[in-house]
Formats: structure tokens, sequence, C-alpha cells
């Protein structure tokens, strides 16, 4: 997993995280860090496999899961949709930790779909990243529930 050491070392890996740490310093809901994104990983690479269909290395599965939200400042800030900013900045980083061309496409389409709930034809990654960005979160002991969008019956019960 070098590539992977290598991206949640980089400085801008960092300093995004940093950014939208701040940004959600007194935000209610979920956070979007580095915890968010492990668990993201790890769920949808869970996933992948039991699909018994590994069509994108495991580096690459990681790599789209921590940078799935990076854009997150960038929406706080501007308004823009955090999937696309997300896979923008995700580009060059990719590029910089050693991802060959058909990896970043794959990855840059799993984030652009990561929120895109009903969408037909996504990606299996894309598909991965949605039930995971879902599953990765403790809905069932959260105090947020009641004002929380992302909140129903289904996601209360955690284990599908
Ligand atoms: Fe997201
Ligand atoms: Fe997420």
């Amino acid at each position: 997993m070098a590539r992977i050491n290598k991206l949640v070392d980089h400085e801008d890996y960092i300093s995004y995280l940093a950014m939208i740490d701040q940004l959600e310093k007194k935000r209610y809901f979920c956070k979007h860090g580095f915890e968010h994104g492990l668990n993201v990983a790890r769920i949808t690479y869970a996933y992948i496999l039991e699909q018994g269909v590994m069509v994108i290395s495991k580096e690459a599965v990681y790599a789209a899961a921590f940078l799935h939200d990076i854009g997150r400042w960038v929406e706080y800030q501007t308004g823009e949709d955090h999937a696309e900013a997300s896979a923008r900045l995700a580009l060059p980083l990719l590029k910089a930790c050693e991802f060959n061309s058909e990896e970043i496409d794959l990855i840059l389409r799993g984030i652009r779909e990561h929120r895109q709930h009903s969408a037909e034809n996504l990606s299996l990654l894309g598909k991965a990243l949605v039930l995971a960005d879902d599953w990765a979160r403790n809905c069932r002991n959260c105090l947020a529930q009641d004002q929380c969008y992302k909140f129903n019956h289904a996601m209360r019960q955690i284990m599908y």
C-alpha cells in the first residue's frame, strides 16, 4: 500500500483535511476527516471483495475512498458540489502518487458518483462508495438523528 501511505502523507491532502476540520468545527452532523476516509475505504474494499469481481487494485479503492470528500471545504466556501470538487483536487494527488491513467479514470469516476444514490449505470467503485459512505456512519447512536436528512429507518438498521 505504498501509494496510499504516500497519499495520506501528501501535504496537499493534509492541508485539505485541515481546512475541512476547521470548517466543520461546529458541525452537528457527521464530519469528514481522516477517520471517515479510512472507514469508507475499508467498507468499500470489503463490499467489492464480496462482489467477487475485483476489477481495480486495492490501492485504487483506498485512494478513491480517502479522496472522495476532500473537496468538502470547496463546497462550504463556494457551494460547488463536493463530489466534483473532490475529483478535481484528486487528480494531481493521484498523479503525484503514481497511479496510472486507467486507475485515475476509475477513481475519478467513483468519486464523482459517490453521491448518486438513485443513479443507474454506476461503476462498481461508485456504487460501493455510495453504500460505504452510509454504512460508515454510526446513525444508530447519533444524537443528530432528528435533524439529519440522511437519517431514516433504513439507516438505523446498520446491518444489511
Ligand atoms: Fe461526500
Ligand atoms: Fe463521505
